[in-house]
C-alpha cells in the first residue's frame, strides 16, 4: 500500500494514454483459496503514438501467474512486472491481445478495495483505483472500455453470479459442484465502474417501463431473511427512474437493473454500470428498525446511484480531478429529487446545515481543497464533502447565475454533446456559457478556489429620501496553498421585506446587475442602491441560500426576529433564528469562559415559542427552528482558541433557559401533536415526529421530564421516537438513559444496523467519561474493527459529533483516536484516513489542547510504514 506515497499527481501533467483499451474479457474463478483471474485486454496505439512506446500497466499488490501477446507465452525479457505495476516494453505497432492471469486472495483482503469478501458474498469495489487491485490495467476514467465477464464458482457457496450488463450465458459443470455465468455490458466504461458479485444470496424482483415503452428487470440482492426491508428502496428506485426521465429527459439503457446490499463497505454506495453495490445501511428498512433520517437517507442514496448512469458513468471524468463533475451534479439532482418527493424548504434547510457542519469545516481548516483540485497525492482522501456539497452548491449557484431556462438548456447540450466520453468542468461549464450566451470563465474561479467567501453587508436606508444603500464587501479568507483570492460571481437571492411581510419592490436599483431577484455581486466591493423604497424595510439576502457563502450582515437583532416572523422566504427565516442563537451561544461562550454566568436574550425564545406554536407552519419546519446550532456551528463562529468544554457548557445552558421558560406551553404542543396513525415515512409523518422529539429534547430537561421520557420510549412503536426518546435521555444525563440503553441492545441485539445507533447514543453522550465508555464498546462483542459500520459509528461518531468529548483537556481523546488509525491502517487504510481527519479542526483549538493534539499527529506521522491514505492526511493536518 506505500505504491505512491508522496507522489504527488497533478491536473496540469494530464496525457492521453499512449494504447486504448477496446475491450476488456475478465474470467474470475473463484475458490475459497485463491481466485484466479485471466484478463485478455484488446489495446489499440491510440494516432501519433510512437512504435515501440512502452505499455505501464497499474497494479496494486498483485501476483502474476502468466502472460501472453495475442495468444503466445511471452519471454521473461519482454516484460516486467512487479505487485504495482506491469511495463509491455516493445508492444507492437498495431491491435494486439494481451492475456494477463493473476492470483488473489479476496478472504484476506480487509481493505474493501478491489474483490473482497463481505460476510462469505465476493463482491467489488473499483473506485477509484480498486480495479489495479484485481489485474494489471491502465486504470483511470478516460480509458473505456467494452467489458465481458465470465465468472466460475462453487454452486452451493455462491449461487448467484453477477456482473455489468446483461447476462448472456450460464451454465454447471457435470458434477454439480461449480457453475457459470458470462456477462456482457455493451457500453463502454471506465475501470472504476466494473463490478461482479458472488454469493448466496436472496433477492426480490420488479420492473419498470420507461416512457419509450422498453420493460427494465429491477433486482436487489439482499442476506437470506432481509428481502422483507427491501420494499422502501424498490419503491425509491421507481420514482427515481421516472423522476429522471420526467425532470432530466433521461432513460435507463440497459434490459435490467441491479442493486446488491452488503454489510462491509468503505462508502455509502457505488454506481457501478447496471450493477450497484450498497452499503446495507441504505438498503434495508422497516418501522422498528429504521429512522425517518434513514429512510430518506436510503431514499436519496437509492436515487443518486441510479442518476450516476448518466451522471458519471455515460458521461464520465477525464481524471480525478473532475472528480466533481460527476459527484457534485449527482449530488444536486438527488438533492432535486427528495425537494420534489418532500418539502422543499426543509430539505434545502436541511443540506445547509450538512454543508456547514461538513463543508464550512472542511473548507476552514487544514484539509481545505478546491472543488476542482489541481494536485493530490492519494486520490481516496479527495471523496469529501468540498467535492459532494459543494460540488452539487456550485451547479445550484450557477442555476440561479444563468437562470431555469438556460441551466436546463445546458444540461440537455452536455448530455447531447459529451454522451460517451469522458469529459472535464470546462467541457460542462463551456455548455452553460453556450445556453446563457454569456462568458463563464469568472463562474470556473469558484473550482479553482478553495475557501468559503464571507459576504460583509452594511446597510442604511434614508427613508425620506426612499434610498436603501447596501455595502457589500466579499472576501475568501487563505487556504493551504493559495494565500491570496479573487472575488467569485455570487448570486445573491433577495427581498427587501415591508412592514405588513411583503416584499417591497424598488423603483431602481444601481451598483450591481439584477435579474429578477437576484443581485449579481462580481467584484470586491459593492455599493448597492435601491431607490424608491420609502416603507420601513428589513433586507433578506441569500434567500434559499442562493450561493455556498458566510453572510455577516449587520441586521440587529430586531431585524432579525422580523424575518423570522415574517420573510416570505422559509430558508432565510431559519436562518434568522440561527443567527439570534448563534449571537447569544457566542455571547454566552465567553461568559463560560470568563467564570461568569451565562444570559440568553428574551427576544429569542420569545419568538421560538411563538414559531413552536405556529399551526401555519410545517412542523418539520419549526423542528428545525428550534434545534440550535451545533457546538461545531459556534466553534467556526468564534473562529480560533476554542475552548470545546465551554462552549457545550453555553449550549446546554441555552437549551435549559428555553425549557425553563417555555416549557410548560412545549408540553400543551407535545401532547396536542400526539397521534396513534400508524407510522408512514412520508413528510408529513416524520415532520410531526421530528417536531414532537425535538420538544422532547427540551421537556427532559424540566424536574419530571426524564420520567415522561421513559414512557414515551416504553410507549414508542418504531425506531424514530424510540431513538428519539433514547438520545434525549442521554443527551440530559438522567439515570433513565441506562435502562432505555439496555433494553435497547437487547430488542436489537440480532440487527447490526440498530447496534450502530445504539453505538452512536454512546459515543455522543456528553459528560467527562464518555471516553471511557467508548473504549469498553469497542471491546463489546457487537463491535468490530472489520466492520467500517461499526468502527463509524463508535469512533467517527465520538471523533466528529462529539467535541467535548473527544477535546478532552487532557488529551485523552486524541491519544486513542492515534491508536485506532495506527491500529487500523495496515488493513483499511481508507477508513482510518477518514478517521484520521477527525484531526481537522486541531489548529483552531485553545493552545493546550492544540499541542496535545499536535503531538498525536506528529504521533502517527513517525509510524513507519504508514499508508499513503493516512500519510496524506495527517502530513496535511500538519502542513
Ligand atoms: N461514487 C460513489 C458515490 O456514489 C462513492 C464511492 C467512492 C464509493 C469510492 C466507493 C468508493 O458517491
Ligand atoms: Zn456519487
Amino acid at each position: 500500500m506505500l505504491r505512491h506515497a508522496g507522489t504527488a499527481v497533478r491536473l496540469a501533467d494530464y496525457q492521453p494514454t499512449p494504447y486504448a483499451i477496446d475491450t476488456v474479457e475478465l474470467d474470475f474463478r473463484l475458490q475459497p483459496q485463491t481466485t484466479r483471474v485471466t484478463a485478455t485486454l484488446a489495446l489499440t496505439p491510440r494516432p501519433g503514438t510512437p512504435a515501440g512506446t512502452p505499455l505501464t500497466l497499474d497494479g496494486d499488490d498483485l501476483r502474476l501467474v502468466s502472460v501472453r501477446l495475442d495468444g503466445t507465452p511471452l519471454a521473461a525479457e519482454a516484460f516486467e512486472a512487479g505487485p504495482d505495476t506491469f511495463v509491455l516494453k516493445v508492444p507492437p505497432a498495431r491491435p494486439f491481445r494481451l492475456t494477463i492471469e493473476t492470483d488473489l486472495d479476496p478472504a484476506a483482503n480487509a481493505a474493501l478495495s478491489g474483490l473482497y469478501q463481505s460476510r462469505g458474498t465476493w463482491c467489488t469495489q473499483c473506485e477509484a483505483e480498486g480495479f489495479r487491485r484485481i489485474t494489471y490495467f491502465l486504470d483511470r476514467p478516460d480509458v473505456l472500455a467494452v467489458y465481458t465477464t465470465r465468472i466460475e464458482a462453487p454452486a452451493g457457496a455462491a449461487p448467484v453470479l453477477l456482473a455489468n450488463g446483461n447476462r448472456v450465458a450460464a451454465g454447471t459443470a457435470a458434477d454439480g459442484a461449480t457453475h457459470f455465468a458470462v456477462w456482457h455490458d455493451p457500453w463502454p466504461k471506465p475501470s472504476y465502474l466494473f463490478a461482479m458479485v458472488a454469493g448466496d444470496l436472496g433477492m426480490v424482483e420488479d420492473s419498470f417501463v420507461t416512457r419509450t415503452g422498453r420493460e427494465v428487470t429491477l433486482r436487489i440482492y439482499v442476506e437470506h431473511g432481509n428481502e422483507p426491508r427491501t420494499a422502501f428502496a424498490m419503491d425509491s428506485l421507481k420514482r427515481a427512474m421516472r423522476w429522471d426521465e420526467e425532470v432530466f429527459g433521461r432513460e435507463y439503457d440497459l434490459d435490467i437493473f441491479m442493486i446488491v446490499a452488503v454489510s462491509d463497505f468503505n462508502m455509502g454506495a457505488m454506481e457501478n454500470k447496471g450493477l450497484n453495490i450498497f452499503n446495507d445501511k441504505y438498503v434495508l428498512a422497516d418501522p422498528d428498525s429504521a429512522t425517518d433520517q434513514d429512510y430518506a437517507g436510503i431514499e436519496r442514496v437509492i436515487a443518486h446511484e441510479y442518476f450516476h448512469n448518466w451522471t458519471g458513468n455515460r458521461i464520465t471524468c477525464r481524471d480525478w480531478f473532475q472528480l466533481c463533475l460527476k459527484e457534485g451534479l449527482t449530488v444536486f439532482r438527488d438533492q432535486e429529487f427528495s425537494s420534489d418527493a418532500r418539502s422543499r424548504a426543509v430539505k434545502r434547510i436541511g443540506d445547509v446545515r450538512l454543508l456547514r457542519t461538513a463543508q464550512f469545516a472542511e473548507d476552514s481548516g487544514p484539509l481545505a481543497h478546491p472543488v476542482r483540485p489541481e494536485i493530490y497525492h492519494e486520490i481516496n482522501n479527495f471523496y469529501t464533502a468540498t467535492i459532494y456539497e459543494k460540488g452539487a452548491e456550485l451547479i445550484r449557484t450557477l442555476k440561479a447565475l444563468i437562470g431555469e431556462a438556460a441551466f436546463a438548456a445546458g444540461m440537455d447540450l452536455y448530455f447531447a454533446r459529451h454522451d460517451g466520453e469522458a469529459a472535464t468542468i470546462e467541457d460542462f461549464i463551456a455548455c452553460f456559457a453556450e445556453s446563457a450566451g454569456r462568458d463563464l470563465a469568472p463562474f470556473l474561479v469558484w473550482y479553482r478556489q478553495a475557501g468559503t467567501p464571507r459576504l460583509t453587508v452594511r446597510h442604511s436606508h434614508d427613508r425620506a429620501a426612499g434610498r436603501l444603500v447596501l455595502d457589500i464587501a466579499q472576501a475568501t479568507p487563505p487556504t493551504p496553498g493559495q494565500p491570496d483570492k479573487q472575488p467569485v460571481p455570487v448570486p445573491v437571492r433577495f427581498g427587501l421585506v415591508g412592514p405588513d411581510g411583503r416584499d417591497v419592490v424598488p423603483s431602481a436599483i444601481s451598483g450591481a446587475e439584477v435579474t429578477g431577484d437576484v443581485l449579481h455581486i462580481t467584484a470586491a466591493q459593492h455599493r448597492v442602491v435601491f431607490e424608491g423604497v420609502h416603507e420601513a424595510v428589513v433586507p433578506s439576502l441569500l434567500r434559499g441560500f442562493s450561493a455556498p457563502v458566510v453572510l455577516a450582515s449587520d441586521l440587529g437583532p430586531a431585524d432579525r426576529l422580523f424575518l423570522l416572523a415574517h420573510d416570505s422566504d422559509p430558508f432565510c427565516r431559519w436562518e434568522a433564528a440561527q443567527g439570534l442563537a448563534l449571537t447569544d451561544l457566542v455571547a454566552m461562550t465567553q461568559a463560560v469562559a470568563a467564570g461568569q454566568k451565562p444570559a440568553a436574550s428574551a427576544g429569542l425564545i420569545a419568538a421560538l415559542g411563538t414559531v413552536a406554536e405556529d399551526a401555519a407552519l410545517d412542523p418539520a419546519f419549526r423542528a428545525l427552528v428550534l434545534q440550535l446550532p451545533g457546538e461545531g456551528d459556534i466553534a467556526r463562529e468564534i473562529g480560533h482558541d476554542i475552548d470545546p468544554a465551554a462552549i457545550a457548557t453555553a449550549r446546554a445552558a441555552l437549551k435549559q433557559a428555553i425549557a425553563d421558560a417555555l416549557g410548560e406551553r412545549f408540553r400543551t404542543l407535545a401532547d396536542a401533536l400526539a397521534s396513534n396513525a400508524p407510522y408512514v415515512p412520508d413528510a408529513a409523518g416524520s415532520g410531526r415526529r421530528a417536531l414532537v422529539n425535538t420538544l422532547g429534547d427540551y421537556l427532559a430537561l424540566l424536574p419530571g421530564g426524564p420520567q415522561r421520557t421513559l414512557l414515551a420510549y416504553r410507549a414508542a412503536d418504531n425506531m424514530t421516537d424510540r431513538l428519539a426518546a433514547m438520545t434525549t435521555l442521554i443527551a440530559a444525563g438522567a439515570p433513565e438513559a441506562e435502562t432505555a440503553l439496555a433494553d435497547f441492545h437487547d430488542r436489537h441485539r440480532a440487527d447490526p444496523l440498530a447496534i450502530d445507533k445504539w453505538l452512536v447514543a454512546q459515543a455522543t453522550a456528553p459528560g467527562g467519561d464518555t471516553l471511557e465508555a467508548v473504549e469498553r464498546l469497542t471491546r463489546h462483542p457487537a463491535f468490530s474493527f472489520a466492520n467500517p459500520n461499526r468502527v463509524r459509528s463508535l469512533i467517527g461518531a465520538f471523533t466528529m459529533s462529539n467535541p467535548a468529548a473527544f477535546n478532552r483537556p487532557d488529551g485523552a481523546g486524541y491519544r486513542f483516536l492515534a491508536d485506532v488509525v495506527l491500529d487500523l491502517d495496515s488493513r483499511n487504510p481508507q477508513l482510518a484516513a477518514r478517521l484520521a481527519s477527525a484531526f481537522r479542526t486541531w489548529r483552531a483549538l485553545e493552545s493546550g489542547r492544540r499541542a496535545l493534539a499536535e503531538a498525536q499527529l506528529k504521533r502517527i506521522a513517525a509510524r513507519s510504514p504508514l499508508s499513503a491514505d493516512v500519510t496524506d492526511i495527517v502530513s496535511r493536518c500538519l502542513g
